[in-house]
């Protein structure tokens, strides 16, 4: 058996190799990405032990409570990403406009990212997790990135994940296939431990904030008592798992199969999470599997983007649950 393993660079240049539509760019913005996330994934391990957990008294961009991981997790992706010169603005859960980082030619590209993903989770050692996905611009000599972003829908040239759970695990996809890499920490070096990923057609897990069950439409109310039924022959009742940390869930669900949904409610009528920055790169790397991701009506992919901190209701995991789900919610609205 071989002791090398395939790292995360050299499965890079792999891919560019397989698919040259993919540019010798993205292989740079995606090693500077496994950079970013080896220094979290760091941070994250220590932050105990150097004062980084806890709030920093300030509310961010979308009127959530800025944790001082939050913070650290922004200024590291925006610095990583900033470096390569490739990019020609950032678009943050953590910063209220774009941040602008360069007009020159070369800077082809967009990003749009959940720096750290699941923050409740900081202070009591859960799962984290950081989301990207980037865009090609459309013209790159104007620099109005926000006004290249608005009125098209969140299609995405790489998408993906770093999960910061009981090991570090980054999932990406560029289109072709979805390959998972685990940080081998005395290496520093991501190396290929999930190859070619597919979504199971069908899981027997569910992930939601049921304690908002009471805010939702009855639809979906119906969704969890069916799934929750005893039926040994039909795979029921489905396991309840819920991390509060989207990344975590989600990766469940690609993995073993399953779905999480985040639905409106009272204090989030639009739904809670993010289209740019938690949706859409999850929709892209989630379909690129096999799965599926809506607004329970609507393809993700396929929502228009109105403002950079959209939210949207979001329904994510193995393709015969989502398509469930939305025959639940169709039925009760008809
Ligand atoms: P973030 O930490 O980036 O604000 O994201 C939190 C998101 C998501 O990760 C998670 O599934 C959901 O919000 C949890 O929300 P509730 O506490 O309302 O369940
Ligand atoms: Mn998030
Ligand atoms: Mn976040």
């Amino acid at each position: 058996m071989s002791s090398c393993g395939v790292t995360l660079n050299r499965h890079i240049i792999e891919e560019e190799q397989r698919h040259p539509a993919v540019a010798g760019e993205l292989s740079e913005l995606l090693v500077q990405l496994g950079f970013a996330a080896k220094i979290l994934a760091r941070e994250i391990g220590r932050a105990a032990l150097v004062g980084k957990l806890g709030l920093v008294g300030e509310k961010n961009a979308t009127g959530d409570s800025q944790k001082k991981l939050d913070v650290f997790a922004n200024d590291t992706v925006v610095e990583a990403f900033a470096q390569t010169g490739l990019v020609a603005g950032i678009v943050s859960e953590e910063l209220d406009e774009v941040k602008e980082i360069s007009c020159e030619g070369k800077a082809r590209y967009i990003l749009c990212t959940d720096p750290l993903d699941g923050s409740s989770n900081t202070d009591i050692n859960g799962a984290l997790g950081t989301i990207f996905g980037l865009y090609r611009r459309s013209r790159t000599c104007a620099c109005d990135v926000r006004g290249e972003i608005l009125g098209r829908t969140a299609e995405q040239v790489a998408a993906g994940y770093v999960m910061y759970g009981t090991s570090t695990v980054l999932v990406y996809t560029c289109g072709h296939g979805v390959s998972g890499f685990t940080l081998d920490r005395e290496l520093g070096e991501f190396l290929l431990s999930h190859e070619d990923i597919r979504c199971p057609k069908r899981g027997h897990t569910y992930s939601a904030n049921v304690a908002r069950a009471g805010e939702w439409d009855p639809g979906i109310r119906k969704f969890i008592e069916y799934v929750t039924q005893s039926d040994r022959a039909s795979g029921r009742p489905y396991s309840l798992r819920y991390t509060g940390a989207l990344v975590a869930d989600v990766h469940r669900s690609l993995v073993e199969g399953g779905i999480y949904f985040y639905p409106p409610d009272l204090g989030h009528p639009e739904g809670k999470l993010r289209l740019l920055y938690e949706c859409a790169p999850l929709a892209s790397l989630v379909e690129a599997a096999g799965g599926r991701a809506s607004t329970g009506r609507q393809r993700i992919l396929e929502v228009p983007v109105k403002s950079i901190h959209q939210r949207v209701p979001l329904v994510i995991g193995s393709a015969d649950d989502v398509a469930l789900y939305q025959s639940f919610l169709a039925a009760s609205n008809r």
